[in-house]
């Protein structure tokens, strides 16, 4: 019986296979499945399984899911097509009889103006629908989402966004991928939905402070209304889409729909989350 987990070839999936690993899931117990087959071949030196996978070819995943105990379905990076993606990662998981299903969703995915959780909604309600026993991870955002923010403040000494007040409860990757692999590796999971976020929530002076202390120049934020935001990110080259997707996210940010600091991420791994100017400091 292994656990399966979708998205290895991505960066959290990588990491949820780490952490099982370092929970003393026996590599044999593991089948890491992605799209990308180089990756899954580097995958495979760890001594997993490996499977090729589309979310949108349900016979790859029927193969992939045979024999499997529990899968992981980490939501998927084609934003508009995840909903009828991870459906049929649904339905393949129920035809194989799976008795545990994880699925990393995001932040009170079926109640929040988020921008980005309608499909994280209609993944929850699909896998309750399902009756597949299962566990809903709602990830908050990644520290890693700042990882050209970072680089920015280092070269020019200044944080710009749009997200006025607004706090962002942000973790590491790796912790929410620990949380995967403590779901899988102690009882109790089983119909739980957890509000995964950071111990500690950032505002833009908080990030700029930060910043400073990793870099050892001085950083300031640039608070810039939402319009302001749209101009300087297409006049640096942005098409309009992918602009107004970002000052989208900084209005939610601005909303405080990602500034919750529930504790429950530290619950399950059992340490502390890591702080952001860690985060910073690592990217140098
Ligand atoms: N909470 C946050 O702040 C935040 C930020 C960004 C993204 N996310 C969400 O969290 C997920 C994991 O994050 P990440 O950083 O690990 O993303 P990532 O590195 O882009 O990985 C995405 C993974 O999804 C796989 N995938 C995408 N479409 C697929 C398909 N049609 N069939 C099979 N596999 C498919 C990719 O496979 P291949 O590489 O093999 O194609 C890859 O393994 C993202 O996909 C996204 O849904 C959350």
């Amino acid at each position: 019986m292994t656990i399966v987990v979708t998205g290895a070839t991505g960066h959290l999936g990588r990491l949820a296979v780490d952490h099982l690993l370092a929970r003393g899931v026996p590599a044999s117990g593991i089948v890491a499945a992605g799209r990308n087959p180089e990756k899954l071949a580097a995958l495979a030196e760890l001594g997993v399984g490996t499977a090729v996978i589309d979310f949108t070819d349900p016979a790859s995943l029927d193969a992939a899911f045979d024999g499997a105990e529990s899968v992981v379905l980490v939501s998927g990076s084609d934003v508009g097509q995840r909903a009828p993606q991870h459906a049929n990662v649904i339905d393949a998981a129920k035809r194989a009889g799976v008795a545990h299903l994880v699925y990393t969703s995001a932040p009170k995915a079926t109640d929040t103006a988020l921008i980005l959780a309608p499909e994280h909604k209609a993944t929850e309600e699909a896998i309750a629908a399902s009756g597949l026993p299962a566990t809903i991870l709602r990830n908050g955002w990644y520290h890693e989402n700042y990882a050209q923010a970072a680089a920015q403040a280092a070269a020019t000494g200044v944080y710009l966004a749009s997200t006025g007040e607004g706090r962002v409860a942000s973790a590491a990757r790796s912790d929410y991928a620990e949380a995967i692999a403590a779901v899988l590796t102690s009882e109790g999971h089983l119909g739980s939905v957890y509000e995964l976020s950071g111990d500690s929530a950032w505002n833009g002076d908080d990030f700029a402070a930060a910043a400073t202390e990793a870099f050892g120049r001085e950083v300031v934020f640039q608070s810039v209304s939402p319009e302001e935001h749209f101009a300087v990110l297409t006049g640096a080259g942005l098409d309009e889409g992918t602009a107004g997707f970002v000052v989208a996210l900084d209005g939610n940010i601005r909303d405080g729909l990602l500034g919750e600091t529930s504790g429950e991420l530290t619950a399950l791994i059992g340490h502390p989350t890591l702080p952001l100017v860690d985060y910073l400091r690592s990217t140098k």
